[in-house]
């Protein structure tokens, strides 16, 4: 079996994705035309040129563009359908969907068109694909604190129709400290806790995502690699990490993916999982993240097998859903 083939048999589930930033270009432009949205690309082309960044800010700047075309319901249950497509054909079980509601919002669309198609869509991927999900609504952490329990209250009438909350957006700058009292009240309403960090940001934010947020796993979480004290905790509490590699070698956080940390982090026993952060801006869906990982870093079969293994036992899901999946991961060879 070639490894494109092993990778897609593997039963995974995708935990770091959001689902802004699976908007392929060729949609961009169809959606925005069918909405009047004025874009800053003159074509598809033009749009693909632009992806080149130098950091998370260069990027998140022609995300939030892009994301404009994105108006009505139907807009988010197309964009949300084209990304569970192309997840089943990579062998994803199961996806937790990163959602930026402020980013609609802001611009005058009300929360429930955005969860309306999203839900429509998740509905349909497992009617069609089999495939299981959940929505993380992400608060945007460039934004004040108040903003995010605004975001929250339009929310609340809702709230069974979300699994978690998620921390996004421009890192540095933005502690999770800033959060604290926005996650305290999210915990008390009984939502699952993520949160970005130590992906541009130093280690200390991952600490305080997780001693002041207490968050169940962190978003990148890749410059814990720094500190040794936190590397132990990452082991000793099997903290589990949803590394994005393409991502971070489009976003410079490594210059390229024989340089990525992900091999040692694994060997030195912390939980990763392989993602796709925004797979139609990084060049590639995470069947893509597996197969040019595991070639630049020699990953072994059962190293992606424990990968894909970390993703199913990270996932929000209960057991009776996880063991069917286990059980297949079991039976593959590696
Ligand atoms: N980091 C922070 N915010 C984001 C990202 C990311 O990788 N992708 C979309 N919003
Ligand atoms: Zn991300």
């Amino acid at each position: 079996m070639d490894i494109e083939t092993y990778v897609r048999e593997l039963p995974k589930a995708e935990l770091h994705l959001h689902i802004e930033g699976t908007l392929e270009p060729e949609l961009m432009f169809e959606l925005a035309r069918r909405n009047g949205v004025a874009l800053p690309w003159k074509s598809v082309d033009e749009t693909r040129a632009a992806y080149a960044f130098e950091d998370l800010q260069s990027f998140l700047d022609l995300y939030y563009a892009g994301a404009a075309a994105l108006v009505r319901e139907a807009d988010f249950f197309d964009l949300a359908m084209a990304y569970f497509e192309r997840a089943a054909a990579d062998g994803v079980v199961h996806a937790e969907l990163f959602f930026d509601p402020q980013t609609h919002t802001a611009r005058g669309l009300a929360y429930e068109t955005v969860l309306d198609g999203l839900e429509r869509a998740c509905v349909t991927a497992r009617e069609r694909f089999g495939i299981g999900s959940r929505l993380i609504l992400c608060f945007l952490r460039h934004l004040s604190e108040e903003e995010g329990f605004a975001t929250l209250e339009q929310a609340l009438p809702h709230l069974a129709r979300i699994h978690g909350v998620g921390l996004d957006s421009s890192e540095m700058g933005h502690p999770p400290s800033k959060f604290a009292r926005l996650f305290a009240r999210c915990r008390e309403l009984g939502l699952h806790l993520v949160a970005h960090a130590g992906e541009e940001g130093p280690p200390d934010y991952i600490v305080e995502a997780l001693d002041l947020l207490q968050v169940e796993r962190i978003d990148h979480g890749v410059r814990a690699a720094e500190s040794p004290a936190l590397m132990a905790r990452l082991v000793r509490e099997q903290i589990p990490l949803t590394v994005c590699p393409l991502s971070n070698v489009k976003l410079c956080v490594f210059a390229t993916l024989a340089d990525h940390n992900l091999k040692a982090m694994l060997e030195a026993g912390i939980k990763v999982t392989i993602n796709s952060d925004d797979p139609a801006y990084f060049g590639g869906y995470v069947g893509k993240n597996f197969v040019d990982t595991a070639t630049a870093l020699s990953l072994s079969r059962s190293e992606l097998k424990r990968i894909a293994r970390n993703s199913l036992e990270a996932a929000f899901v209960s057991e009776a859903e996880r063991r069917p999946w286990l059980a297949r991961l079991e039976a593959l060879e590696g």
